[in-house]
């Protein structure tokens, strides 16, 4: 959709995001989590991101929970609404890889569509690293952490996914992890494994 205003100009500034990666010493992306709730994505961003942190790297995380708290508040989840809380998240996270920060989001994210726009605005190839927290529905549903699952299914929560709103699974994610079959240490590993692989990050700490 282009800009709803008028007479607006894009302003170049003088310090460009190679400036921004050469001074973090790695480069930004965004690392997107995809998942029914209560497959893991929090747990795995957050772990994922100490990881990093710890190795040195500039991160940040978006989580869907937090940020319905505050930029997204006035979105309910509607699809229309989850659209729109995809959309500007995908714009913040663009801000953050702009900024040479590997930042890792935690949205349920369910159309398929909303992440490919998310992958579409984003600069460079690299950029989007869609990862799959795979988990069947009754796994998830056992786990039921906030017990989201129990209200829905008493009809207490309209629209809930998995139940009676759809999850699109991806198609073309670059990583898949079964949170069903690894723990979450090893889930963090396999990812950190692939991040290293390609180049994102130059581990110091090996993982096992
Ligand atoms: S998304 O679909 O728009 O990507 P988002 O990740 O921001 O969802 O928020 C999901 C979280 O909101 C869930 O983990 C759950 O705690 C809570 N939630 C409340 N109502 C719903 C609902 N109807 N469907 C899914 N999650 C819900």
């Amino acid at each position: 959709m282009s800009p709803k205003s008028k007479n607006i100009f894009w302003q170049q500034t003088r310090i460009s995001r190679e400036d921004r990666e050469t001074r973090r010493g790695h480069r930004g992306a965004v690392l997107w989590f995809t998942g029914l709730s209560g497959s893991g994505k929090s747990t795995l961003a957050s772990r994922l991101e100490e990881r990093l942190y710890r190795e040195g790297y500039s991160t940040y995380i978006l989580d869907g929970d937090n940020v319905r708290h505050g930029l997204n508040r006035d979105l309910g989840f509607s699809p229309e609404d989850r659209t729109e809380n995809i959309r500007r998240v995908g714009e913040v996270a663009k801000l953050f890889a702009d900024a040479g920060v590997l930042v890792a989001t935690a949205f349920i994210s369910p159309y398929r569509e909303d992440r490919g726009q998310v992958r579409a605005i984003l600069e460079r190839d690299m950029d989007f690293v869609e990862i799959f927290v795979s988990c069947p529905l009754e796994v998830c549903e056992a786990r039921d952490p906030k017990g989201l699952y129990k209200k829905a299914r008493a009809g207490e929560i309209k629209g809930f996914t998995g139940i009676d709103a759809p999850y699109q699974e991806p198609e073309e994610a670059e990583l898949v992890v079964e949170t069903d079959r690894m723990d979450p240490d090893e889930s963090v590993d396999v990812i950190l494994g692939w991040l290293e692989a390609r180049g994102y990050i130059r581990l110091h700490e090996k993982t096992e």
